[in-house]
């Protein structure tokens, strides 16, 4: 049975069934929560549902879940290519793609079709919540709930704030992140909020680094696991994360901070034009067609 949310919320819906956005529907249907998932790709959705699914076993297997939660929570999902799927929902969270076009057109269309009280949330890494709130028609329950990656192991959900974000919109999400399992660090929307800001200009650093040849892959990865105690090395952590993301996010803190101590290396602008995005594409700092996966240079 959909359990009831936080403050009526028991309907979530996600826009956008990449790498991130398969995770919250898996986190939010097994709290619970009927789950629309929608993404303008077909084949996204399909590969999204084998996700969750090889997901839900590899936890039954483990013995942290029972397969007929996890066959109630696949039945919780449904998922299409039709924003007007999302109109009953009571909150949906945009994890499309982190383009600032994509993700207003988005907006225009969904709120279109949502019922007038309900919450308007984005996984963005790096856009301004103010602004994306103020394209909408709600910017008091308009919000960013940021989730990491891979959102089913990891604990954190930033929370920001947006200049008109009510107190009741910020409630409700701080208990529905709650409901999901998870553990919230609120965040004032300045560029990059909390977590990429400290973390994403350590990455690029790494991809100078690169570059100017201080180091080679392995070993600059090898530095910061052993020598600073990172559970993963910060260019194997790029290509996990994508590295049009990892550009994305550095682009908007050069031009939202307008300091050059935030200037996308070079070498990640390359790698990103040449279409080697990390695991997504099979190849960034490292070759994902061998296993294990080996250093590119
Ligand atoms: P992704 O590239 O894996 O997935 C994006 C999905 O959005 C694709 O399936 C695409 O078909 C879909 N999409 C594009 N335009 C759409 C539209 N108009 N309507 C519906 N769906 C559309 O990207 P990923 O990594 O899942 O990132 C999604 C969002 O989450 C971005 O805003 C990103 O910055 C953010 N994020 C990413 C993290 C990461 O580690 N990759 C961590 C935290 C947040």
């Amino acid at each position: 049975m959909a359990g009831s949310g936080p403050r009526g919320i028991s309907t979530v819906g996600v826009i956008g069934a990449g790498q991130m956005g398969n995770g919250i529907a898996h986190v939010a249907a097994l709290s619970g929560l009927s789950v629309v998932l929608v993404d303008v790709n077909q084949a996204a959705l399909d590969k999204a549902r084998a996700t969750m699914t090889k997901n839900m076993d590899r936890q039954v297997a483990k013995g942290s879940l029972k397969a007929e939660e996890k066959d109630a929570a696949l039945a919780r999902i449904a998922t299409g290519t039709e924003m007007p799927m999302l109109a009953e929902c009571d909150i949906v969270i945009e994890a499309a793609t982190e383009r600032e076009e994509v993700k207003l057109s988005i907006f225009r269309d969904v709120c279109k079709l949502l019922k007038k009280e309900a919450i308007l949330a984005s996984n963005t890494s790096s856009i301004p919540i103010t602004r994306l709130a103020a394209a909408t028609d709600r910017p008091d329950r308009f919000i960013g709930m940021h989730f990491m990656n891979p959102v089913p192991v990891m604990k954190l959900v930033e929370v920001i704030r947006g200049i008109a974000t009510s107190e009741e919109t910020f409630d409700a999400v701080a208990s529905l992140a709650w409901k999901m399992g998870k553990i919230t660090a609120v965040a004032q929307d300045y560029p990059a909020f909390i977590v990429n800001r400290i973390l994403v200009p350590m990455i690029n650093e790494a991809v100078q680094t690169l570059q100017e040849g201080v180091g080679d892959i392995r070993s600059i990865d090898a530095a910061m696991k052993l020598g600073a105690n990172h559970p993963m090395g910060p260019l194997e952590l790029a290509d996990f994360i994508g590295l049009d993301t990892c550009l994305a996010i550095m682009r908007v803190l050069h031009e939202g901070m307008g300091d050059s101590k935030y200037r996308p290396s070079p070498l990640l602008v390359k790698y990103v034009e040449a279409g080697w995005l990390g695991r997504k594409s099979g190849r960034g700092f490292y070759d994902y067609s061998q296993e294990p996966p080996a250093p590119t240079r």
